[in-house]
This record gives structure tokens, C-alpha cells and sequence, in this order.
């Protein structure tokens, strides 16, 4: 896809990769930017951001979980700045939880927005993209709407559904000449994360790397972005090796029980103390090492 000069919508832009995306796209030179989300103040700054690279902004403040007054600002917009070529739903909430300890509000909560939300957004703008015969729609779904984590249930079976949605909707408004694409980052550093306890070994991206991937992946017309390389591996390994996605993730697992953890303090000491190994040279100092493994080993770290 061509992006330059295109009239773009984002919903979820006031902050974190919805943000990141829509700077990348005035970047590449598209020539509007709808931006959606709840916070205008913050909206009012990003459009003031992409104003000032030469491109015009028009920031909406609204919650995508009430659908009455999505429809009322969708009419509008296409009304005002259409039509829309390209509409991005970024929008997203998700919340950790043991799911033993999980609240029903917070599933609502989730459903509601990732789901309820992004169907309202597509199932509006679709139908005038199709009375056009023109059209992109961008799901951004994640690395968990493909391999579910533990303490994430709620919020990855938003991720499949997106994922599901994207794959059924692509075949079906093909016909309309509206190409559907889901995007899947994995773990970046937003607020989103901010308060989640993190799966070990991931390292999370920058929102401006994230949002790199996704132009990346439209201008080589791809169904399905993934982002990054950590991505790829852990598709491919749930692919080719199930059962040591298996073991990965619930060693990964934030809450995993403690015997778990002897691996990750074997790697910390190693990373942390990297001439640890070139210092054993004396007898007393490899006895010291094997009783720390046997500490380690019998659980009491
Ligand atoms: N961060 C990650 O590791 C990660 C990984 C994979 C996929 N994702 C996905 O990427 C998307 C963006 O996530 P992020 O990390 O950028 O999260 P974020 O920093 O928390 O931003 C979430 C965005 O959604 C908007 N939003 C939240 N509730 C809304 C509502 N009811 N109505 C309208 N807008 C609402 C927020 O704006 P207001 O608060 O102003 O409304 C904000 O702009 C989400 O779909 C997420 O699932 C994130």
C-alpha cells in the first residue's frame, strides 16, 4: 500500500504505538490524521506534533465503548475529512491477573473495548469504504492473539478473537476491494506495561520500532504483521515444537512457582558476574561454587 497522501484514522493515538503510528505516518507523508481517543488534552498535543511536521490532524476525543456516540462521531469525520483510507484500531486494555484471582469488570472491560470496541470502528467505517470500492483496515491484535500467556487469559482471548475477526473479514470484503491486515507487536514499552509484571526474557521494543513495523509491513501488502524477531521465533516454535513453547512459557510466567526461578538465577548470575567462571582457580573457590549450585538447586532462592 501507497500510504502518501491518504486520509488516515487511529483510534487509541493519544499515547503509547497508537501514538508512535500516527507520528510515523505523518512522517511518511500521509495527508490527514483522524485521531481517536479519550484523552483530548493528550490528543490536542500528538495533533500538535503532526501539525508541525506539515500534515493535518484532527483530534476526537471519544470512548469506543459507547457505540451511540462512535456512530455520531464516525458519520461526522467521514462527513467533515473523508473519505477514510486507512483505519487503524489501536485502541487496547489489558489487565494480569492470576486467572484463579481474575474480576469479571476487568474481562468486561476488555471485551468491550479490544472487541465490541474494534467491531463498532470497522463495522461503520467498512460499510463506507465498501460503498467506495476502497479501503484498508489495520486489527492490532498482538504476539499474544497467536501464543496465549500464562496470567493473560482474558486479555489474549481478546487478541485470538481479534485475529479470527481479521482472518474472516480479509476474505470477505476482498470482494469490496477493502484489504483487512492484522498486527501483532509484542511486548513494547507503554503505559500499557507499565504496571504488569513482565514475562522474563522478552525484551520489550520502543512504540517507534513498533510503528516502523507496521509501515514495513503495508508497503509490502502483508496479511499478517509480526513484529520483531522474538516474535517470529516463538510462532515458529509453536509451530515446530510445541511442547518447549510449553516449558518456556511457564518457566517465562511472572507468577511461576519458585522452583522455576533456579534457571533465571543461573542466568542472572552468569550475566551479572561474567568473570565469575575465569576467577575460579583455586580449589576453595570451586567448592564454594558447587555449594552454591546445591543451594540454588534445593529451592532456597
Ligand atoms: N504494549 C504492549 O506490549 C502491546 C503488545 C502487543 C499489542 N499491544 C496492543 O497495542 C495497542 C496499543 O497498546 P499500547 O501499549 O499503546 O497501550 P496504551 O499505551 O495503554 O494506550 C492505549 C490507548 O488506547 C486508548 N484507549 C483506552 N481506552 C479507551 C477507550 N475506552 N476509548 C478510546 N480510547 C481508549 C488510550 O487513550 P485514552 O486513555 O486517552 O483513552 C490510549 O491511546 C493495544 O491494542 C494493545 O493491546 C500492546
Amino acid at each position: 500500500m501507497n500510504i502518501q497522501g491518504k486520509v488516515v484514522l487511529i483510534t487509541g493515538a493519544s499515547r503509547g504505538i497508537g501514538r508512535a503510528i500516527a507520528l510515523e505516518l505523518a512522517r511518511q507523508g500521509v495527508k490527514r490524521l483522524i485521531l481517536m481517543a479519550r484523552d483530548r488534552y493528550k490528543l490536542a498535543e500528538v495533533a500538535k506534533e503532526i501539525e508541525a511536521m506539515g500534515v493535518e490532524a484532527v483530534a476526537m476525543g471519544i470512548d469506543l465503548t459507547k457505540p451511540i456516540f462512535v456512530n455520531v462521531a464516525c458519520a461526522q469525520v467521514w462527513r467533515s475529512y473523508g473519505p477514510i483510507h486507512l483505519l487503524i484500531n489501536c485502541a487496547g486494555v489489558a489487565h494480569q491477573n492470576s486467572f484463579l484471582q481474575s474480576k469479571l469488570p476487568q474481562l468486561q472491560e476488555e471485551l468491550s473495548l479490544n472487541l465490541l470496541g474494534t467491531y463498532t470502528m470497522t463495522h461503520l467505517l467498512a460499510r463506507r469504504m465498501a460503498s467506495r470500492r476502497e479501503g484498508t483496515i489495520v486489527n492490532v491484535s498482538s504476539l499474544m492473539g497467536k501464543v496465549a500467556a500464562p496470567t493473560m487469559a482474558t486479555y489474549s482471548a481478546t487478541k485470538f478473537a481479534i485475529l479470527g475477526f481479521t482472518q474472516a473479514l480479509r476474505r470477505e470484503l476482498a470482494e469490496n476491494n477493502i484489504r483487512v491486515i492484522a498486527f501483532m507487536p509484542s511486548l513494547t514499552d507503554t503505559d500499557m506495561v507499565r504496571d504488569l509484571e513482565l514475562f522474563r526474557w522478552v525484551m520489550p521494543m520502543t512504540p517507534e520500532k513498533v510503528a516502523q513495523a507496521l509501515i514495513v509491513g503495508l508497503q509490502r501488502d502483508s496479511p499478517e504483521i509480526l513484529v520483531g524477531w522474538q516474535s517470529h521465533l516463538a510462532v515458529w516454535c509453536q509451530y515446530l515444537a510445541p511442547w518447549l513453547l510449553e516449558k518456556i512459557l511457564q518457566m517465562a510466567n511472572p507468577q511461576a512457582p519458585r522452583r522455576l526461578r533456579l534457571f533465571e538465577k543461573l542466568r542472572q548470575l552468569l550475566t551479572l558476574k561474567p568473570g565469575l567462571f575465569s576467577n575460579i582457580h583455586r580449589f576453595s573457590d570451586l567448592s564454594l561454587f558447587r555449594n552454591l549450585l546445591s543451594f540454588m538447586s534445593a529451592d532456597k532462592l
